[in-house]
């Protein structure tokens, strides 16, 4: 029997990232991280390990990408494998907080999934108990551009606090002792770019499939979603890349790969 199309799976298919970020500003980024082929990162709420791919190619480095679904560790594993990643790439299908880890990591990510561990301040100090000396997190979280009006909200049954503002997300870093060392807000074109592809997999589907069981439900859902977001998601919601380091001994030279 055929596997049920889940809405994420169909949605996300012509997307490169499960968030709403830049491939450029990532391959930018990439070659400046203080990585090598010993090193070993973390990447929780993986999706289909689409930035880690590109770190452990660019240092030729090994990983663990963590994610409870398995439709996007299968995307994972097979990318990896075309890219002749996969004696680097360790998935683990499990929810973040039953893994044991029995390793400390020389970079931790999260991106688009600090709910994977409660709020963005959870997830931050989760990332930060699994960090090497010298470490560093790449933490890929939503903030408020404008204070979110209550029709915009009850769109998607959001609350105003499940987000702070671009440099909120900074100071509650700070709270963590961790210090913001580079960032990357998403601009309106690949926002843009993400939401429309995100509706237009949708929309497409459904044309194709108008026997599909749950047409009317994902039909509304995309639609509602995507009408929302012009409405008011792409004037007030952003999105940014932020690269911290632990704000103590980071001034002692890298004893470990
Ligand atoms: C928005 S996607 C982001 C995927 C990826 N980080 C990216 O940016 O392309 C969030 C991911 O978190 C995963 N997830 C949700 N809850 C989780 C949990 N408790 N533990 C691990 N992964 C989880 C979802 O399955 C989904 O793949």
């Amino acid at each position: 029997m055929a596997k049920p199309a889940k809405f994420s799976s169909i949605a996300h298919r012509f997307l490169t990232f499960g968030s709403p970020i830049s491939g450029q500003a990532i391959d930018k980024l990439i070659p400046l991280l203080p990585l090598n082929e010993q090193s070993r990162v973390l990447d929780i709420g993986c999706g289909n390990c689409e930035v880690l791919l590109r770190i452990l190619k660019h240092f030729g480095c090994s990983g663990v990408g963590v994610d409870i679904n398995e439709d996007v560790l299968a995307i994972a594993r097979k990318n990896a494998e075309q890219r002749s990643l996969s004696e680097q790439l360790s998935l683990v299908k499990e929810a973040i907080y039953d893994v044991e880890f029995q390793e400390s990591f020389d970079l931790t990510m999260c991106i688009g999934a600090s709910h994977c561990c409660g709020k963005y301040e959870d997830s931050l100090r989760f990332m930060k108990t699994l960090l090497k000396p010298q470490g560093l997190i790449l933490s890929g979280e939503g903030f408020w551009r404008r204070p979110p009006n209550q029709a915009y909200l009850d769109s998607f049954g959001g609350r105003r606090e499940e987000l702070h503002s671009f440099y909120g997300n900074v100071e509650l870093a700070h709270g963590i002792q961790l210090s913001a060392i580079w960032s990357h807000e998403t601009s309106d074109e690949h926002w843009d770019d993400y939401e429309g592809k995100y509706r237009l997999a949708m929309a497409r589907f459904l044309a194709e499939n108008p026997d599909f069981p749950q047409y009317e439900d994902y039909m509304q859902r995309s639609k509602s979603w995507y009408d929302a977001y012009l409405a008011w998601g792409r004037s007030t919601m952003g999105f940014a890349l932020y690269l911290f380091q632990t704000t103590h001994n980071n001034t002692k030279p890298r004893t470990t790969p």
